[in-house]
């Protein structure tokens, strides 16, 4: 029995910016009325530029652990709502950026922050779906606030290999739209097939469409990319079609004209998982674990443990990984500290 857990801490030393596996005891964390030990968390987009010399300075408040999202165990808390051995999932709300994140065994949060798991979802795939997926799913709430339904036509997917795209393929097949992926990797035809897709297209071809307005395509689109794809798409979505924006992995920038908007009356709607109100997350992972089974959260799930996360960040970064890498937090160099909870 030992009072230590492991966490991937990053710190600045000699003003160089330093990260690696180390033991934490719990006066280490930031302040929180729940302690959670942690099972699983997940690599998303930002973690991949924590990890990798805490570009765009993710991490703002060193030392502390990288990891915007954690699902565990409660060990305790004075939130009268949570009893020991509650499930609980985190994601947003600045965890993993501005207070210390789910690369550790153990974790104090606020209460406030916390879902409980949905019964029938495990905690392993709670991870699969950690951030991206809770995004993915508040895009098509977002589509169906706008009106849009299946009738209506296809639904365009960008980035369709990664996290909120594999999600959004999965649940818009799920909820009987025709997709359209839109994916760099061509190659990844026959997985997106499996997971949802109806039709695959290259990023190229959306790259190609520069006139202000193009055909009339599809009905809707759920983006995670931005940039010219996000530019371009607008321009041969139906009228009055819903368009979720959500992601930068092709840019930050939106260059584009008025006239999808005013001609068409294009719908372009933000969605930020971040600060999405408790009451509004509790809706999507409820509808979460009720439209997807863990069957088909396998296809989608690669398992590493907190060792292989380095190489995992560069091919996030990368563009390599293909759906959802998940954290084994408990068999990180797992070491027994149950003493940490007692007294
Ligand atoms: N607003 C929010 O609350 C929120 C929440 C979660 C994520 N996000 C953002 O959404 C984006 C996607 O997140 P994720 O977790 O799905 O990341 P991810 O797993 O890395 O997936 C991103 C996908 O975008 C495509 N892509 C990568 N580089 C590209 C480029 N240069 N041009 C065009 N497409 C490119 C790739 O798909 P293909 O190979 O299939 O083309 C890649 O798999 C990130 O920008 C992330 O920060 C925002």
């Amino acid at each position: 029995m030992s009072n230590t857990f492991k966490a991937l801490v990053a710190k600045v030393e000699s003003e160089e910016f330093q990260i690696s596996l180390q033991d934490r005891v719990l006066e280490d964390l930031p302040e929180g009325n729940t302690i959670i030990e942690t099972k699983y968390s997940s690599l998303n987009y930002k973690d991949g530029m924590a990890i990798d010399g805490n570009k765009g300075k993710i991490l703002r408040s060193l030392p502390m652990s990288p990891g915007i999202d954690a699902a565990g165990i409660i060990k305790s808390s004075t939130d009268k709502s949570y009893s020991l051995g509650d499930e609980v999932i985190i994601t947003g709300w600045g965890f993993g950026e501005t207070h210390s994140g789910g690369y550790s065994q153990v974790i104090r949060v606020n209460s406030d922050w916390l879902v409980k798991k949905p019964k029938n979802l495990s905690l392993k795939h709670s991870m699969t779906i950690g951030t991206a997926g809770l995004t993915a799913m508040l895009c098509i709430m977002e589509l169906e606030n706008a009106g849009i339904s299946p009738e209506k036509g296809e639904v365009l997917v960008t980035g369709a290999s990664g996290g909120v795209g594999n999600i959004s393929v999965m649940l818009l097949n799920k909820l009987g739209y025709s997709i359209t992926a839109v994916t760099g990797r061509t190659e990844l035809e026959s997985y997106l097939k499996d997971i949802g897709a109806t039709n695959i297209i290259s990023r190229n071809e959306i790259l190609e469409m520069t006139r202000p307005l193009n055909s009339i395509k599809w009905a809707g689109a759920i983006d995670s990319t931005g940039g010219e794809i996000l530019s371009n798409l607008i321009s041969a979505i139906d009228f009055e079609g819903p368009v979720a924006c959500c992601g930068n992995a092709a840019g930050i920038k939106l260059s584009t004209t008025v006239i999808p908007l005013i001609i068409r009356g294009i719908k372009l709607l933000g969605v930020n998982s971040v600060q999405c109100p408790i009451e509004k997350r509790v809706i999507a992972w409820q509808r979460l674990s009720d439209l997807i089974g863990s069957d088909e959260f396998e296809k989608i799930t690669q398992e590493i443990t907190l060792n292989d996360i380095y190489a995992a960040a560069n091919d996030i970064l990368g563009g390599q990984i293909r759906g959802r890498t998940i954290i084994n937090i408990s068999a990180s160099e797992n070491d027994s500290y149950e003493e940490i909870f007692k007294g």
